[in-house]
């Protein structure tokens, strides 16, 4: 870090555990305040047919990111190639898989900006909260898709051996902020944009991401069964009346 500018390090260094500091405490301040604001404030009942195509589209895309980003930045390239995962396979395997996955979540984002757009309802069920964090999250996947096709498919730039690397000693807080200032701009910005979507995370319907409901997985079935009049008298006061 030593020959690191302020600037370099404010923006590599500072930011990035300031932001992770607003994730960590505005979940806690979140939950402890808004619990029963803690939902996707679902739009389904305004309208389900674009939302039925847009939703899972975008979701199984997002969920196949996040496994290529576990993999991208998690795992040191030194493992793949002591595995005997060639450079080329793994570069091909991961912008094929990647790039699928960025297909499905770019086309369910699109969906889902025009269903909301469109839709008159579901427009008004917008708050300015909720443009702020779809603007920040497309440009986050945007920029992300923008930095694999030009600099990792086209270009030259080995992420694994720059952001990653980056990333990595960042939990362990020793993170070097050159490489971050020589990584292509798209990667700069792809990562700027990803900062801020952490910064208003906690305060968006992005919290619904930490709500999946497992308890349904083991929960005791619910019987629904309607009363009919053999089994069950009507109670005084509720009679049936005959019109
Ligand atoms: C600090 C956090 C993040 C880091 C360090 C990071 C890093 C990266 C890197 C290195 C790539 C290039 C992968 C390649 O060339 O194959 C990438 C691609 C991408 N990222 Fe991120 N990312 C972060 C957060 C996010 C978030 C929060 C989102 C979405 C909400 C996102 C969405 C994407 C997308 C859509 C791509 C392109 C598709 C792909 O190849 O998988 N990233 N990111």
């Amino acid at each position: 870090m030593n020959n690191a500018t302020t600037l370099e390090i404010l923006v590599w260094v500072v930011l990035p555990y300031v932001v992770l500091t607003i994730f960590v405490l505005g979940h806690l301040w979140r939950f402890r305040y808004d619990r029963f604001g803690w939902t996707t404030r679902s739009s389904q009942i305004y309208e389900s047919k674009l939302l039925s195509i847009g939703s899972p589209l975008f979701h199984y895309g997002i969920i196949g990111i996040f496994f290529g980003h576990v993999v991208g930045l998690g795992i040191p390239k030194s493992w793949t190639e002591a595995i005997g995962l060639r450079e080329e396979w793994y570069h091909l395997m991961a912008v094929t898989i990647g790039l699928a996955a960025a297909a499905a979540c770019v086309g369910g984002l699109l969906i889902l900006i025009y269903r909301r757009r469109t839709n008159s309802r579901v427009f008004g069920a917008t708050t300015p909260g909720d443009k702020l964090m779809y603007l920040v999250l497309a440009a986050t996947i945007g920029f992300g898709v923008l930095a694999t096709i030009a600099h990792s498919a086209l270009g030259h730039y080995d992420y694994r051996e720059g952001v990653s690397v980056w990333f990595r000693d960042f939990w362990t807080f020793q993170p070097n902020p050159a490489l971050m200032s020589e990584a292509p701009i798209f990667f700069q910005l792809h990562i700027l944009s990803a900062l801020a979507l952490f910064a208003i995370w906690p305060f968006t319907r992005l919290v619904h991401v930490f709500a999946t409901p497992l308890g349904y997985l083991t929960r005791p079935y619910i019987v629904y069964r309607s009363k009919d009049e053999k089994t069950s008298a009507p109670r005084r006061g509720w009679e049936k009346i005959d019109y």
